[in-house]
């Protein structure tokens, strides 16, 4: 789990992290984290919102591993208003001294109100890189026409059956990384017959599938598990490729038509 890729600001982001929304702070948070960094993982992603950004910096500290080895990301929570204030807050809650990667979290009040500041975090420091998540093609647009310093990532709903092409290509034609959250469907997608039916001749696990085509399409993919025994298997996906006939099976399943929306529905 730490191969990594080239973000456009140039640092290196590792393409497979353990999501944890709706993951509960304290020792639920702090084991998934803590299996997460034995079985390989070097990327964590939390956010302001999900409430349990002290419990991931409890284990990636109690890890051993140096800081730098270890990318975290968190998110601003836009029903606030200073990203600034809001990530100093962030960081007494982790223990760092700053993240790797800040995303707006949605684009609450629209998609540009908060990027300035976000862009000030960035320049003090407390943030290596930033970026923005849950946002359309359209979004996407508007915080780049306006930005100083472009935002290098957009993490949205991504899986066979959310294929969201318009938005891929927008985003990398100008140079933001997609980024995965529910790579399963949020655990729905595990239970498809052409997805079984493709683990199976595999000899890999469902789950295992879904991931690979997530990083076969390019995306730095964020899967959730609470289990020690999913988190590892969840990260064993390295050593085997889906052949361009899967791929294509697997593409097969889109339900979004090619749109460049961000999400079917907004949950915010
Ligand atoms: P759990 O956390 O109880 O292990 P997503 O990443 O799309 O949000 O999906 C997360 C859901 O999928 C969770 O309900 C999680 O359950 C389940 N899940 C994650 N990895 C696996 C796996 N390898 N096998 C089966 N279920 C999994």
């Amino acid at each position: 789990g730490t191969e990594t890729k080239t973000l456009a600001d140039g640092t290196a982001i590792p393409v497979l992290g353990l999501g944890v929304w709706q993951v509960r702070d304290g020792r639920d948070c702090e084991d998934a984290v803590r299996w997460a960094l034995e079985a390989g993982y070097r990327h964590i992603d939390t956010a302001q919102a999900y409430g349990n950004e002290g419990s991931v910096g409890r284990a990636v500290r109690d890890s051993g591993l140096a800081r730098d080895e270890v990318y975290v990301t968190t998110k601003f929570n836009p029903s606030r208003r200073d990203p600034v204030a809001e990530l100093e807050r962030s960081l007494e809650r982790l223990g760092l001294d700053a993240v790797d990667l800040y995303l707006v979290h949605w684009p609450a009040g629209g998609p540009t109100w908060a990027w300035k500041g976000m862009q000030r975090a960035h320049e003090l420091g407390l943030a290596r890189s930033i970026g923005v998540s849950n946002f359309s093609a359209d979004d996407m647009a508007a915080v780049l026409a306006g930005a100083d310093v472009a935002p290098v990532v957009n993490q949205v709903q991504f899986s066979p059956f959310e294929f969201r092409r318009g938005l891929q290509e927008v985003c990398a034609s100008r140079g933001v990384a997609l980024e995965a959250y529910s790579p399963l469907g949020t655990g729905r997608h595990l239970d498809d017959p052409q997805i079984a039916g493709i683990a199976q001749r595999l000899g890999r696990s469902p789950a295992q599938v879904l991931i690979r085509w997530s990083l076969q399409r390019g995306l730095i993919v964020l899967p959730k598990s609470t289990h020690r025994e999913r988190i590892a298997q969840n990260a064993d996906v390295f050593d085997f490729t889906l052949a361009d006939e899967d791929l294509a099976v697997l593409d097969g399943l889109d339900r979004t038509g090619g749109t460049d929306s961000a999400l079917e529905r907004p949950w915010w």
